[in-house]
């Protein structure tokens, strides 16, 4: 069944009928435990992300006022939510220990972070990373069979759309100013999906297992993560995160054609 079609009912992301959901159902899975998990900690933690990003386009009275009135309270929105859901279905675990190990680790990671060059490169990695986050809750939404979670994932994943959107708004005011040219924002999607941010996953996945494991292990850690990509890739959607990524590049579609086949192949870094 399609996720939309399991989900036709008409609450938002603040009334999430947890009541509804079967618990029994959902703990038979534990793939979706670890991706839940993971998911919860990098959406909490955009909170800090936003304050450099405000810092970096000082001056920008628009971008400033949407990244601290809309961005940040959905984003912190998606994790609050995801938190909950998680801890309604697995209560035993301690979820709050879990993410402060985490949050000491990522707070290291999000410092050293380096922005782009320049104001129109931020926005193309910006997008990317938007690309990476509706892309991943279009497969999380495929992959849930229970529909409260499937329902949350589809909300979330139109967030995440709408983000992408205003990104790519706020990339075409830039580069009309700035216009790096092609090479430079094919270097910029480049280094988003080859570099830094899939750490930021795997931080999260790993605070997850070092709670929830009796005795974790870096091996017994790698099979998790293998098994945890077969099983998003399996229902990843390609074909839009291709479409997404290729866009702040404005190809001619004969050319954009030719770049599908590679640019798939680095989408799938942009998962766990
Ligand atoms: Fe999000
Ligand atoms: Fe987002």
């Amino acid at each position: 069944m399609h996720a939309s079609t399991k989900t036709a009912t008409s609450w938002t992301l603040d009334q999430v009928p947890f009541a509804d959901v079967d618990s029994a159902q959902v703990r038979a899975q534990e793939d979706l435990f670890y991706l839940i998990a993971a998911a919860s900690f990098v959406e909490i933690a955009a909170d800090l992300y936003t304050d450099n990003l405000i810092r970096y386009f000082d001056g920008d009275d628009e971008i400033g006022a949407w990244l601290e009135s809309a961005w940040r309270p959905e984003e912190v929105r998606h994790g609050h939510v995801l938190r909950d859901y998680l801890c309604h279905v697995w209560p035993e675990f301690d979820w709050q220990q879990a993410y402060s190990a985490f949050y000491a680790d990522y707070s290291k990671l999000c410092t050293v972070e380096q922005f782009e060059a320049s104001r129109s490169l931020e926005m193309v990695a910006r997008c990317m990373v938007e690309t990476g986050t509706a892309t991943f809750y279009q497969a999380l939404a495929a992959l849930a069979t229970e529909p409260v979670l499937a329902g949350i994932a589809t909300r979330i994943r139109a967030d995440e759309i709408g983000h992408y959107k205003y990104f790519y708004r706020f990339f075409l005011v830039y580069n009309a100013k700035e216009a790096p040219g092609r090479l430079r924002i094919l270097g910029a999607i480049k280094r988003r999906m080859l570099e830094a941010r899939n750490d930021d996953a795997k931080c999260a996945l790993w605070h997850a297992f070092i709670v929830r494991e009796a005795a974790p292990n870096k091996s017994k850690f790698n099979l998790l993560r293998a098994q945890l990509g077969q099983k998003v890739r399996r229902h990843y959607p390609l074909p839009m995160a291709t479409k997404m990524l290729l866009k702040p590049l404005d190809l001619p579609d004969s050319v954009a054609h030719l770049l599908h086949g590679p640019m798939a192949r680095l989408a799938a870094r942009l998962m766990l």
